[in-house]
């Protein structure tokens, strides 16, 4: 959340941001959604993985410790939206083994 909104400030330009968190199925999932400049996804991830930034790597690294996953629509001039998807069940045992 904290980097999908610190993401959207620094590159989006967007009028509007949605959030949503919701139980759906077994899992959690939270979703942010902008209405900004979108960008091309593929050229940011080899930027990323070539040292260029952390961010998304960072959260999709954060999300896989909590056994989730994170999924990236985005497309230049179409906005963006980031979806993190957490099982409950994984969330519960860290819980109880903690
Ligand atoms: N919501 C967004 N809207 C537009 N561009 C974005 C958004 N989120 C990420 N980006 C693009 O993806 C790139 C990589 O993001 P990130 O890994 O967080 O690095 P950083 O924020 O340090 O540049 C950003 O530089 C930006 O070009
Ligand atoms: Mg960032």
């Amino acid at each position: 959340m904290q980097e999908t909104l610190t993401n959207i400030l620094r590159h989006a330009g967007a009028r509007n941001v949605w959030i949503e968190l919701a139980v759906a199925g077994d899992g959690l999932k939270l979703t942010v959604r902008d209405d900004g400049n979108g960008f091309d996804l593929a050229e940011s991830h080899r930027r990323a993985i070539g040292g260029g930034s952390i961010g998304l790597l960072s959260m999709e690294e954060r999300a896989a410790l909590a056994d989730g996953r994170i999924e990236i629509s985005t497309a230049p001039g179409a906005g963006t939206t980031v979806r993190a998807m957490f099982p409950l069940q994984a969330a519960q045992s860290t819980v109880d083994t903690a």
